[in-house]
Parts: C-alpha cells; structure tokens; sequence
C-alpha cells in the first residue's frame, strides 16, 4: 500500500503537451475540412484553413507538427512535392506567416505525389518494377530544400532510401540550410498500421508493396543498425515507427544520445479509437497509457493522432 498523495513523488515518467507533434493533412483539392473516415476524429484540411487549425493546436498546448500534403495532381515523378507552389509549401508559408514560433516538420517521401503510390521513382528490376534508389535521393533532396526554402524548422524523410540522409544534408548545406534539422524515419518497419493512413493521404500504392524498402517486423538488428546508419549520415533526430508494438526497438535506438522519436501510427490510433467508440475500451485511458508507454521506452517526442486529444485533457484537469 502507498498513500495516493505520495504516489506522484514515485512516478517515475509523465506524458508532456511539449512531448506530442500533431500530424496534419493537408489537401489541395478542398475548401473545408473533410473527415477521414478510417480515423475519427481526423480530417484533412484546406490550404487557406490550415494556419486557423495550427492556431487552434497552438491555443490548445500543441507547438509542433508534421505536415503531409495530398496534391491535386499526381504524376510518375512526383513534380508537385517540390513545386514552389505545392500544396506543402504553401502550407509551410501560411502556418509560418500566422504562428512563428510553431516547430514545422514535413515529411518528405513521394507517395502522396506520385501517382503509382510509391515512395520515389520507379525503374525496371528484374523482379518487375520497383523503387530506383539513386534516382528516388535526387527527388528527396529537391522535395527537402524545397521545404526548407518554405520555411520547415524540420524535415523528416520517411521513404527508407539508401543514403537519403547523407544525400538531403549535403543538399540543405550547400544551400545554406545549415540549421534546418533532419528527423529520419530510420527505424520504419513494412507496417499493416499503417492502413489507414494511406486513405487520410491518398498515398495507396497501384502494384507490388513497401517490402522491399521497409524493414521485415521480425528484424531487430536490422532496425537498429538503420538507425545506426543514419547516426552516421547525420541525422539529429531518430524515429522508430510504429511506436507501441516496436518498445524494444525504441528502447535499443534511444541508448544512441541522439533525440529519439517514435510515430504513433494510423492504425495504432484507429484501434483505440474503434474500440473506444464501442464501448470495449476507455479511450482516453488508454491513449494516455499508451502513449505514457512509448515515453517510458525512452521516446523524446512523440508523433501522434491524440496529439490534441491530450492537451484537451490535460487542460480540462
Ligand atoms: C509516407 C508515410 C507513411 C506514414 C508516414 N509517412 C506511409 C507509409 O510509409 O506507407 C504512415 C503514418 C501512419 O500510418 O500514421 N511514406
Ligand atoms: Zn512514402
């Protein structure tokens, strides 16, 4: 037995509103926010009404957040992720505009531009087509020095290139970006969670799968060695993605000393949420748990869905 009013002196971590990153949909082809059906309670939003929502964030306790753009266009070579009008950039300016001090990241891949649905351009292998990889890094190098020319604090490359570290910072610094930080996706593995994402970005792919570019979910050191991998290539912030059901790995990547991310994913938030609108599960407690898991684990920051969630719960206490 511990008396309650003592329980605090022993707890040992508590969940922050400084720890969460808020993940935003951006959509070029709306001009009111639009639900996403596979996770309630998320929406895309319009260009000119993403600065609003980053405001209400921002009132709310929320000072950073991911961005992720869904183009009217889409081709092969995912033009509109650098275009200097894109949806994204656009985005990065208007939020930048209205809230200077809210921490901007943005992913940086080509699914959501692309309109096979892969992370970067495609070549002939002789399994049938699949991600060029050299070709793929050019693309990321232009998407990021696109961003941080907008005005991103962070970009954030998810698409698991060979080298996409090394390749972006030489970009940004030759270009005077010295101060524009990368967080990597190094530890992402081939996730079925992330399901339901691919319907909030419109970023389904038309054949084959992220196999090859992912990493297998029984692979440990594999993971641990891709986030080893950008340590040397120059990352500042490391991710583990997903978070809940990958602890070890987040536990293993954050004994590097570098800040250690973890993406509460799509699916992970569409499970609470599902179970919680049943009935079956205290959504709210166990979003808190959840997320108060992956800090233990050692995470830094955490990307999630119930980013805003929280911070209205914890205003409300
Ligand atoms: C883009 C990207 C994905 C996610 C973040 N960035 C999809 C994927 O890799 O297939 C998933 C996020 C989520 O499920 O919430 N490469
Ligand atoms: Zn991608």
């Amino acid at each position: 037995m511990r008396r309650r009013t003592i329980q605090p002196f022993f707890r040992e971590t508590e969940l922050q509103k400084t720890d969460l990153v808020m993940p935003v949909f951006v959509d070029e082809s709306i001009s009111a926010p639009l639900a996403i059906p596979s996770m309630p309670g998320q929406f895309r939003h319009p260009v000119d009404g993403v600065a609003d929502y980053c405001e209400r964030l921002r009132d709310a306790g929320i000072g950073a957040v991911i961005l992720f753009g869904i183009p009217a266009k889409k081709d092969s070579e995912a033009t509109e992720a650098y275009a200097p009008d894109g949806v994204v950039q656009r985005a990065i300016r208007s939020i930048r505009e209205r809230l200077p001090g809210m921490v901007i990241t943005t992913d940086v891949c080509a699914c959501e531009y692309t309109d096979h649905g892969h992370c970067g351009i495609i070549g002939e292998t002789v399994d049938g087509p699949d991600l060029e990889n050299d070709l793929s890094l050019e693309l990321m190098a232009r998407i990021a020095l696109s961003h941080a020319e907008n005005g991103a604090d962070i970009v954030a490359p998810s698409c698991m290139l060979d080298g996409m570290v090394k390749t972006i910072r030489e970009a940004l610094d030759a270009a005077g970006y010295q101060d524009t930080l990368i967080m990597s996706y190094s530890s992402k593995f081939a996730s079925a969670l992330y399901g339901p994402f691919r319907d909030a970005a419109d970023s389904g792919f038309s054949f084959g799968d992220r196999t090859t570019y992912q990493i297998d979910p029984g692979n440990a050191r594999e993971a641990i060695m891709e986030s080893e991998l950008d340590v040397a290539e120059g990352a500042d912030i490391l991710m583990v993605k997903p978070a809940g059901i990958y602890l070890d790995i987040l536990a293993s990547v954050a004994g590097f000393g570098l800040p250690v991310a973890a993406y509460q994913v799509s699916g992970e938030y569409a499970m609470i949420k599902a179970a919680g609108e049943r009935g079956w599960l205290d959504e709210r407690a166990v979003a808190l748990e959840s997320l108060v898991a992956i800090k233990r684990a050692g995470a830094d920051l955490i990307i999630t869905y119930f980013a805003e969630d929280v911070a209205r719960w914890f205003n409300e206490e």
